[in-house]
């Protein structure tokens, strides 16, 4: 055990010891301890590793600390005997506050006796032990699946190992088990599960790591509601188990059209209100150009009510506003305060007549004290700025209680998002795989791969957590025509999909049952589990926002022998 923090009272000594398990009051203090054990114990030094004998007893009347899980009890030692020194800590495990992040990360070993990051890690292992149980009850299997293998369509960059046997042949890491997991499906293990590490190389933010964990499922004969029902189960398992709390089931599901028009976002955070409202069609009345010229271009105008927002919001509070959204590539932000007798205010507010905005507000359903917000722009930027200034406002307004969990599912989302940049490139546009490519249209829409892809929606689902994507799956396609035609809208010809994919298309021409599957993020629920704002919390060794290890300062160099071997030369 670890010395933390000690107080000299002048007669004795008190110290913490710390483990895992927590904090236990040592005194060194006559009788219990010789004079001459009390003088060696001044020689004590935090994060020295000590031996304790002594006799365990109640604290003296009145020093009992209830904030404490031993604060009844103390320590009293009789003899010790140090096992190791410790230099002084440039990271302190008894430290109220932690240190720079840099100094953590390089520090790790001392980061992680921190309580807080032990009791993360432990959360972290009973979330993974509680999935386990979870599926092993249901029958699935794990399986493991290789690291070292064929680039898999996540969407991500592959992080590449080049192969010594093979001059100039590389292996790619697993963005995810995805071909594996249908292969298992294809060979009859029809449910399967695996703790798996994937490996994107991406742009880093808060919420994702170069390298994390997914707990990743697939089984065989379902739908839609089968794997739902399947994870709904285990969320209010361990919202249960992990945070005491009931979750109801069926967990709540929104189709992605309705998410991006109620709220502008494919993972909307749930826990309040402030939806976005569509007012294109009294804007394009209104003779404030900057509203009726985007009505009229097929743009769209949309706003959001602050309730009581006014109260809130100062002017220079809503400036700071009208720069937030403007990161988000909004031109401007629109805004009214509703006064007493319910009428719209602005500086705008003369380019209206008092009718059109009597409007604006009844459909804002506007009352005293509302403050309204408007973005005007093409339909994706309104979305993208409103979600922001929502949630901005969501907490600055405290209109929702940390504490809440909420778990919802976002379903039918698109097929294919239209690539821009490849249009402009060859001038043949190209549709991408929202998902990945062997995503199944919904039975419905098969039609529309041929006359409008854009508008066909896939079996597709997330699941969201307090506005967090905490899982994604699909069911998959299993039939070789309808993979044949995906493949053609994707730009994939059948030379380059039998060259990425032929052993996924060779197997699901022997016997293919149909299937699908979902991940979810481990390190993600244990971070909304946890309540952290940061991913590299949640992981014992994580990487930085440039994907570096700063204690083992990985990526490194290597020996020149070794680039030779693998017939790797570096340019400057
Ligand atoms: P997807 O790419 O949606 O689906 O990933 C599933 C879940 O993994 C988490 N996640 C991440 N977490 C941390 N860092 C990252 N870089 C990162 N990327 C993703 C998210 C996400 O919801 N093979 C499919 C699943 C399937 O179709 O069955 C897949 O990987 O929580
Ligand atoms: P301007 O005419 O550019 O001075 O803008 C007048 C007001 O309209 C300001 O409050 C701007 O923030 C707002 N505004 C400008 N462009 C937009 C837009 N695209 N959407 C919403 N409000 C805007």
């Amino acid at each position: 055990m670890w010395l933390g923090r000690y107080r000299d009272h002048g007669g004795g000594l008190f110290v913490d010891l710390r483990d895992r398990y927590g904090l236990t009051q040592i005194v060194f203090n006559p009788p219990d301890t010789s004079a001459e054990a009390i003088e060696a114990s001044k020689s004590l030094r935090p994060e020295y590793v000590v031996q304790i004998t002594g006799n365990v007893a109640a604290r003296p009347e009145g020093m009992a600390n209830t904030k404490m899980a031993t604060g009844a009890i103390e320590l009293r030692a009789t003899e010790f005997k140090l096992l190791n020194k410790s230099l002084t800590p440039p990271v302190s495990p008894s430290a109220t506050e932690a240190p720079g992040e840099d100094l953590r990360l390089k520090y790790r070993y001392l980061d992680l006796r921190r309580p807080e990051m032990q009791q993360t890690m432990m959360c972290r292992a009973s979330i993974i032990k509680g999935m386990r149980d979870y599926f092993a009850g249901h029958d699935f299997i794990d399986i493991e699946t290789p690291v070292l293998g064929r680039s898999t369509p996540e969407g991500a960059r592959d992080y590449l190992v080049p192969s010594r046997v093979h001059r100039g042949a590389f292996y790619a890491l697993p963005q995810s088990p995805q071909l594996y997991k249908q292969i298992l499906m294809i060979a009859g293990y029809d449910r399967y599960i695996q703790v798996a590490r994937c490996f994107r190389d991406e742009d880093l933010r808060a919420d994702r790591q170069p390298e994390f964990t997914q707990l990743d499922l697939e089984m065989t004969f379902v739908d839609t509601d089968d794997i739902i029902g399947i994870v709904d189960g285990l969320a209010a398992k361990l919202a249960k188990e992990e945070l005491g709390i009931d979750v109801a089931l069926p967990l709540p599901r929104m189709t992605y059209d309705e998410a991006m028009d109620r709220f502008g976002h494919d993972a909307p955070d749930l826990r309040f209100g402030l939806e976005l409202i569509d007012c294109t069609d009294l804007a394009s009345e209104a003779e404030f150009r900057v509203f009726s010229a985007v009505a009229g271009s097929g743009g769209r105008v949309r706003g959001i009510n602050a309730k009581k927002g006014t109260e809130h919001y100062s002017r220079r509070g809503i400036d700071a506003l009208t720069k937030f959204v403007a990161d988000y590539g909004a031109k401007g932000l629109a805004w009214f305060r509703v006064e007493e007798d319910g009428t719209l205010n602005s500086t705008i507010a003369k380019n209206f007549t008092p009718e059109l905005l009597a409007k604006f507000g009844e459909r804002m359903n506007a009352e005293p004290g509302d403050l309204l917000l408007f973005v005007a722009d093409k339909y994706e930027v309104t979305c993208k700025a409103l979600y922001a200034l929502r949630c901005k406002i969501g907490k600055e307004m405290e209109l929702y209680d940390p504490a809440t969990m909420n778990f919802s599912w976002i379903v039918e989302f698109p097929m294919f998002e239209y690539d821009d940049e490849a249009e402009a490139s060859d001038g043949k546009g190209r549709w991408q795989a929202m998902h990945h490519p062997f995503t199944a249209p919904l039975e419905e829409h098969l039609h529309l791969l041929d006359s409008d892809p854009g508008k066909c929606r896939a079996q597709a689902y997330d699941l969201v957590i307090n506005g967090s994507e905490a899982g994604g799956g699909t069911i998959r396609i299993h039939d070789a025509d309808v993979q044949q035609k995906v493949f053609g809208l994707l730009g994939i010809d059948e030379t380059t999909a039998q060259e990425r994919f032929g052993f996924l298309l060779d197997a699901l021409q022997y016997g293919a049952p149909p299937h699908g599957g979902i991940a979810l993020g481990i390190d993600r629920w244990v971070m909304l589990f946890g309540k952290l704002d940061n991913i590299r919390d949640c992981i014992a060794f994580p990487k930085t926002q440039k994907a570096t290890d700063l204690m083992t300062e990985a990526p490194g160099e290597v020996d020149s022998k070794q680039l030779r071997d693998l017939n790797i030369k570096v340019s400057d």
